[in-house]
């Protein structure tokens, strides 16, 4: 893996005042994330106290801007401040002091380094040449290939740069697409979410340092530590699924009770994250724990699933690495029924889905236990 040298994290941390506690502690936290076991801890510790800072350059192309949001809202201080302090954040077009020239230099100084890390947030329009996002009078396509050409990596963050996102929403009138639909000589990473959860950024990249690769991903090149497992197996309202206690109207007395949103058009059963877990704002919630149904932010397309009506419960998307999952029943359920088929589904999808998991973790949990 090529580095551009900037000096150690270790150095940045004791400039920035980080204490060796603070420090620990954020390596318990990362550890946690990935769900590595905390005899990992010592080594992401060493890792990352020793590890050159590696150039990052964020591109943005057609978005919202939210995943930047979602960066600068790192909650917590001490682990924002190390994230950027872990990163060199050399070029970020929203965010950096520099304009014109001055900003194009940082890029064309990182990109002739070369080994850079390369995030990318927001689709790549290529619908007539890719003249529907230009920045400084190049194409986000042109851009992109630029960035890329002598990049060590990309990390595509939030639903657009992974799979189109909005701006890919049928008829997708400037040809959206993802990163990984037009980049193949360097190893992509897919961080989806709408938008991306920063934690799953920072687990990836200290993690990236630990270990020199990136972490085992499903086939949509997503981190299986943050999406190898379905919301719904791993959701607080699932006891209310089993027993076929279900909303079913905004405000009514299940709704108060914190039943199970499935019939509100919740596509937990169908969409892979960490965020029962992880959950967002400093962990206070997500977006089951406050009420609504997940839209399924971390799937492709999922901005043309009908929002409020209940996805088919045999409707599965596994990564290919688990066994085909059979299909049980095709009538539409009554809430009853949905209940004690979710629970059979999901106790068998979710026995095998930790196996995978599991068994994707094992290796590098063994070795790093030995080696702790
Ligand atoms: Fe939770 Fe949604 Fe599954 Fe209900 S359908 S248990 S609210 S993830
Ligand atoms: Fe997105 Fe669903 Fe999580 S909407 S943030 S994947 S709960």
């Amino acid at each position: 893996m090529r580095h551009h040298a900037h000096g150690s994290v270790a150095d940045a941390l004791v400039r920035r005042g980080v204490s060796r506690r603070e420090f620990l502690k954020f390596c318990t936290i990362v550890a946690g994330t990935l769900a590595l076991p905390p005899s990992v801890v010592p080594r992401i510790a060493k890792a990352v106290e020793e590890a050159k800072k590696p150039t990052l350059v964020w591109l943005e192309y057609q978005d919202c801007a939210g995943c930047s949001e979602s960066l600068l809202r790192a909650a917590r201080p001490t682990v924002a401040e190390i994230v950027l302090d872990v990163l060199s954040v050399d070029y970020h077009e929203t965010i950096m002091a520099p304009s014109g020239g001055q900003a194009e230099k940082s890029l064309e100084e990182a990109i002739a380094a070369g080994g850079h890390l390369v995030v990318v947030e927001g689709s790549i329009p290529v619908a007539d040449g890719g003249i529907y996002c230009t920045i400084g009078g190049k194409s986000a396509l042109d851009l992109l290939e630029e960035a890329t050409e002598t990049a060590a990596a990309v990390i595509a963050v939030g639903n657009c740069a992974c799979f189109g996102g909005i701006p890919a929403a049928v008829p997708n009138p400037t040809n959206a697409r993802g990163v990984r639909d037009l980049v193949s000589d360097v190893p992509v990473l897919n961080i989806p979410g709408c938008p991306l959860n920063v934690d799953n950024l920072t687990g990836t990249v200290v993690y990236y340092l630990t270990f020199g690769e990136f972490p085992a991903t499903d086939q949509l090149a997503r981190p299986l530590f943050a999406f190898g497992q379905r919301i719904h197996d791993n959701c607080e309202r699932r006891g209310h699924f089993d027993a076929g206690e279900f909303v079913q109207e905004w405000g009514d007395e299940g709704h108060r009770q914190g039943w199970c949103l499935y019939q509100m058009g919740c596509k937990g059963p169908v969409t892979f994250h960490n965020c029962p877990e992880q959950r967002w704002n400093e962990g206070v919630s997500w977006p089951v724990g406050s009420g609504h149904g997940c839209i399924g932010c971390s799937e492709p397309a999922f901005w043309e699933r009908p929002l409020y009506e209940p996805v088919a419960i045999h409707e599965f998307a596994p990564p290919d690495t688990y066994p085909p999952v059979v299909e049980v029943h095709r009538e539409p359920l009554e809430p009853l029924a949905a209940g004690a088929l979710g629970a059979a589904v999901g106790i068998g999808v979710g026995a095998v889905a930790t196996a995978a998991v599991a068994k994707a973790r094992g290796g590098k949990e063994d070795s790093d236990a030995s080696e702790s």
